[in-house]
């Protein structure tokens, strides 16, 4: 029989006051200083899912991220949020690190499978659709459907990692400072661990910039 942990609304808030304890422990002025300025060296764009807490899985504090995070992790030039967030991220925050990070047994990819109107999340779930049209060859050959959506998922992060890539933001500062570098990563639910992909940045950037040239060199002073 599953045990569920259930927390009620109540518990929340004692929940917090543990936690501001903890943080206050070792350093009194713990909150003094988080809320005097933030200064992440990393930007993580994940998965909405409850599984995967971005902080917690990476080891990292309060003021070490930036975060985004949305159904199966996706990065569309129209979305306003998304297309907010990298921009604050590179050009404000300067981040030195952009992480797609998706994960196995993604419900969004999953449903992205089904040949089904899916109503109002038709749109959204298109450009995973897209991802597999993009890759038809490669997911077709994979008989184990299990195997198919794991790869699909894989897919998926390294597909949005190029959408980061094609922005101006982070074509621009990479070419004035080196930084921000693109990753992809997929999280195992089944064991916890990270798995980079180990995509290549810059290889990936100078394939793309045949068509997606941002970087206005040309009109540079
Ligand atoms: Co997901």
């Amino acid at each position: 029989m599953k045990v569920f942990k259930m927390t009620t609304y109540k518990q929340i808030f004692e929940n917090n006051r543990d936690w501001v304890a903890s943080k206050t422990g070792g350093d009194s002025d713990f909150f003094t200083k988080l809320s005097a300025d933030q200064n992440p060296d990393y930007l993580y764009i994940g998965c909405s899912d409850s599984r995967v807490p971005a902080n917690e899985i990476m080891g990292l504090d309060p003021g070490e991220l930036f975060v985004h995070r949305n159904i199966a992790n996706l990065v569309c030039a129209t979305d306003l949020n998304v297309m907010s967030v990298i921009n604050y991220g590179v050009r404000q925050l300067n981040v030195k690190h952009i992480i797609v990070c998706g994960h196995y047994g993604c419900g969004g990819v999953r449903a992205a499978m089904q040949p089904k109107d899916l109503g109002i999340l038709n749109g959204w779930l298109r450009n995973i659709r897209d991802v597999y049209r993009f890759h038809k060859d490669e997911l077709n050959a994979i008989t184990d459907e299990m195997k198919r959506y794991d790869r699909l998922v894989e897919l998926n992060v390294q597909e949005q990692c190029i959408n980061v890539i094609k922005l101006a933001s982070v074509q621009q500062e990479f070419e004035r400072t080196g930084y921000p570098i693109v990753h992809g990563w997929v999280f195992d639910m089944k064991t916890g661990l990270l798995k980079d992909l180990d995509l290549d940045f810059e290889k990936i950037l100078r394939g793309i910039q045949e068509i997606y040239d941002l970087t206005d060199k040309k009109s540079a002073k």
